[in-house]
């Protein structure tokens, strides 16, 4: 099972729209993707249409459940997508209520770790949609995941928010104790635009080794596959936006693969 974390501390910038597209393309080439909402707004959850507010459980349940999760939990969570292979577990609201609650617990960082080494056989990939805020939820993903995906929307205020998520990432590196691959995906880049064109070079001076080489551009497509309840790639599989989280996914499995080669020790095969 591969876990990628897709969190950035500016909000608006396309985390919920990356997770749910790269999922679904991610379960349209046959594997077993789980989507993990842990954004107590719950907006991946009311994009299939799930209301955040009304759910009998969610991923709030495993935070009560803390350090000693019931074998049978994390299964017990698990809601439909509409895809076959896509299966969601969903936020609620009360989430937002965790930092009180249980900051003052130790331990707590692991939870989704846990949880997610109780679905191991289950699933092929589980990417986790985080709150654009730093805090438990946050450290949780970060701490779960061999891959984080930073969507930056292509516009300044954007890229000084990145400067936060970078400082986040270096705190949670040392706490690790193993580094955590990244990728700064460049999106809504719209190239009739300035501040698209002048901040996407910015992007690629200030970050050359970690960006993607190429933009997830305006798409309305994204706003009508939301209404609709489903991935972009089953409403249009063939629009521009979908293609371009195509390619963004091609490189990600190809540096997933590089990073296995590199992890080997000698004499490994
Ligand atoms: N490439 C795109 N083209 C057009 N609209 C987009 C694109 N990416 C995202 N959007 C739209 O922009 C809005 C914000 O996107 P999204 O919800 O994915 O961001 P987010 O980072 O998850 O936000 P939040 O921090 O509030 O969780 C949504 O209405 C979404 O449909
Ligand atoms: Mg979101």
């Amino acid at each position: 099972m591969h876990v990628w974390a897709v969190a950035n501390q500016k909000g608006g910038v396309g985390k919920t729209t990356s997770t749910v597209t790269l999922g679904g393309l991610l379960a349209d080439q046959g594997h077993r993707v789980l989507l993990l909402d842990l954004d107590p707004h719950g907006s991946l959850t009311s994009y299939f249409k799930y209301d955040p507010d009304g759910l009998q459980k969610s991923a709030y349940d495993l935070f009560q459940q803390g350090k000693k999760i019931p074998e049978d939990l994390p299964q017990s969570l698990l809601m439909d997508t509409g895809h076959e292979r896509l299966k969601l577990i969903p936020a609620s609201t009360a989430l937002a209520t965790l930092e009180r609650q249980v900051s003052a617990q130790g331990g707590m960082g692991l939870v989704i770790s846990r949880a997610l080494a109780l679905l191991w056989n289950r699933f092929d990939y589980v990417l986790i949609d985080s709150p654009p805020v730093l805090g438990l939820l946050m450290i949780n993903a970060l701490a779960s995941a061999e891959h984080l995906i930073i969507p930056v929307q292509t516009e300044f205020l954007a890229i000084k928010g990145l400067e936060r998520m970078m400082r986040t990432l270096q705190m949670v590196t040392k706490a690790r104790k193993n580094e955590l691959p990244y990728t700064v995906v460049p999106t809504l880049y719209d190239r009739r635009t300035q501040a698209s064109v002048q901040s996407l070079r910015l992007l690629r001076n200030s970050y050359p080794d970690h960006i993607w080489n190429s933009m997830i551009p305006v798409d309305t497509k994204f706003r009508d596959a939301s209404m609709a309840g489903m991935p972009p790639s089953m409403l249009d599989p063939q629009s521009r936006g979908v293609h371009a989280y195509n390619v963004l996914l091609k490189h990600l499995l190809e540096r997933q693969i590089d990073h296995r080669q590199r992890d080997k020790r000698p004499g490994e095969v």
